[in-house]
């Protein structure tokens, strides 16, 4: 059985009373049987890890240096040791708006994994790659430059998020059917570079406007073992319904 993750995507959102009151709420309604992880911008990572409440705590970004002159950066050493268990590393956002390539991105995921951290790794196409009928690959290519580097016991440390770039934030879904093919391309990666055994304990999350409405439909797919949701995520109501709804 796969782990079942929904974790939560703040970006750039919330108060600090806000982002203590969400995580307070998230874990007197604890879902059992599901990993939740928010991931809140980097000023609130001290005071909710205080809070020791039943909520992963995880960073949204990092920068691949133990320590140095990377003024406005923060390490991955600096989030071990407050107690950050997760990090973000491919979020589409990071891609495109902060140009981060495959190349760098390799570089955050074996940052992370050598200070034991566990990486939330994004992946997903453009719209137009979608059109062209090319995502299945352009996705593998993602993972093959920033993953398959790794021996399969440190694959074990990671979570793969696939969002479609069309579906963030945008109110579009990937349709379940989207979904799971795609899911299923991703396994098959995986598979034949590391074999089933490896390939079948990784959870894949799917991300893009996913909602209380869609969440059981795409939950309910072979190879979608949770998500990884934005917007629906500042709202403790939402994010405690999409977490029942496998
Ligand atoms: P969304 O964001 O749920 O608001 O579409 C998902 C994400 O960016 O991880």
């Amino acid at each position: 059985m796969r782990e079942k993750i929904v974790a939560g995507n703040w970006k750039m959102n919330l108060s600090e009373n806000e982002a203590i009151s969400l995580v307070q709420t998230i874990s007197l309604n604890k879902v059992e049987g599901v990993t939740q992880i928010v991931f809140p911008p980097f000023i609130y990572l001290t005071t909710l890890l205080k809070l020791n409440s039943q909520v992963f705590i995880g960073a949204q970004n990092f920068y691949p240096k133990d320590k140095g002159a990377f003024t406005g950066e923060v390490s991955i050493t600096q989030l071990k040791n407050i107690g950050v268990t997760h990090v973000l590393v491919g979020h589409s956002e990071r891609r495109t708006l902060f140009s981060e390539s495959n190349e760098f991105l390799k570089e955050k995921v074996d940052a992370a994994l050598n200070a034991g951290i566990k990486v939330v790794f994004c992946c997903g196409e453009p719209l137009e790659i979608r059109q062209e009928n090319t995502h299945e690959s352009f996705v593998s290519k993602q993972l093959e430059e920033s993953l398959f580097h790794l021996t399969s016991e440190q694959l074990k440390d990671i979570v793969i998020a696939y969002e479609p770039i069309w579906a963030i934030g945008t109110g579009l879904t990937a349709s379940s059917e989207q979904a799971e093919a795609m899911h299923a391309s991703i396994r098959k990666s995986l598979t034949n570079k590391y074999g089933a055994v490896s390939a079948d304990a990784i959870s894949i999350l799917y991300g893009g406007s996913c909602n209380p409405t869609n969440a059981h439909e795409l939950f309910s797919c072979n190879n979608v073992d949770g998500g990884l949701i934005g917007g629906a995520s500042l709202k403790a109501d939402e994010f405690h319904a999409i977490s029942t709804a496998y």
